[in-house]
């Protein structure tokens, strides 16, 4: 199949590419490398089956060009929540971006799989997360939330797209994804940084208390949730949480890092107040998919436990970074 990737050459997306050539696919990969990198494609650049095209997918006539003959896509592109970002950068382009892919979704009569994440469940306390439950958000006073606002935007856009014009999509709501070639940086998530900082010696920064806990999903069973609902119409018109059901708290992720790391210094925790780490910030204290309608659907679910996609993780990380 002719598969087209947006955002290719970020975290999720070049694993994504990876998987899907691996299996035989042909990928057209899209990616304006503002947040990607090609380092990330070094594999995929050998296959004669891949093509990469540096374009901003808030430019439909770039998009249309390259998109000849395509059978799926998978909208990845995307600015996250703006900690230290621009609000405005995450609602406009996952917003345009999103009614782009969706126009040329109908120009090519073709399925599209897009990502939205668990960030939408904000601060519900309905746990483990189920699709059909109500999604609960803070105030537009607290910029963070703006990433919620925009993949929840997406979420109805493409439903009332189907619903409208009939070419299929589905929606995934990914759970903390983390492996190689994530972002050395908070952007990478937490893990990237207490892993850096472990290696290094140096203090770990947590926020808040660090009792606020997440569910951690190694990129090798986000990218099996990805690839299934791509390539299976089982989940057509569906919403659907991709991640591990394992919570663990923030502090005791710290800990379990240090702990898989045997030649690191003492271990260093400092508890920083969330009035310090963002203007208006305020943090989701807990998270866990409900996994029921994924398993169900495209019979896949997380299987790679905390330790062992962190040990893979830590060590790529430590060679990335010469420690
Ligand atoms: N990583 C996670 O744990 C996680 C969790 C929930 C949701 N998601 C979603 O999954 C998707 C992929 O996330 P990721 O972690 O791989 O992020 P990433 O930042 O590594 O990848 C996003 C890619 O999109 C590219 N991009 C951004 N704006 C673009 C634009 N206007 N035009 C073209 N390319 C653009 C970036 O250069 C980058 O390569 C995103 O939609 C994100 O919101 C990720």
């Amino acid at each position: 199949m002719k598969i087209l990737i947006t955002g290719a050459a970020g975290f999720i997306g070049s694993h994504l590419t990876d998987a899907l050539l691996d299996a035989g696919h042909e990928i057209v990969a899209v990616d304006n490398l503002s947040m990607g990198r090609m380092e990330n494609l070094a594999v995929a650049e050998k296959s004669k089956n891949f093509s990469f095209n540096k374009l901003d997918v808030l430019d439909y006539d770039d998009l249309l060009a390259c998109a000849s003959g395509v059978e799926r896509i998978v909208h990845l592109a995307a600015f996250k929540i703006p900690r230290y970002g621009k609000a405005i950068d995450t609602l406009v382009i996952n917003n345009l971006g999103t009614v782009n892919v969706l126009k040329l979704a109908g120009e090519l009569d073709c399925k599209t799989v897009i990502a939205s994440t668990s960030d939408v469940y904000g601060k519900s306390s309905a746990l483990p997360f189920n699709e059909e439950g109500d999604l609960l958000i803070g105030a537009p006073s607290k910029p963070r939330w703006s990433y919620a606002v925009s993949k929840m935007y997406d979420e109805h856009l493409a439903l009332a797209s189907m619903a409208a014009y009939g070419y299929p999509v589905t929606l995934l709501r990914f759970f903390g994804s983390y492996g190689p070639r994530h972002h050395l940086s908070w952007w990478g998530g937490p893990q990237s940084v207490f892993i850096d900082k472990v290696l290094r010696g140096e203090v770990i920064p947590i926020h808040g208390d660090g009792q606020q806990t997440r569910s951690f999903t190694y990129i090798a069973d986000t990218v099996r949730g990805i690839v299934a609902a791509t390539l299976k119409d089982s989940a057509n018109g569906e919403v659907l949480n991709i991640g591990s059901t394992r919570e663990i708290t923030i502090e005791k992720l710290a800990r379990m890092i240090h702990s898989l790391i045997p030649d690191a210094p003492e271990l260093k925790l400092e508890f920083i107040p969330y009035e310090d780490v963002a203007k208006n910030y305020e943090d989701v204290m807990r998270r866990i998919p409900d996994d029921t309608k994924c398993f169900k659907l495209l019979g896949v679910r997380a299987k790679v436990s905390l330790e062992e996609g962190l040990l893979p993780t830590i060590q790529w990380q430590r060679k990335e970074l010469n420690l």
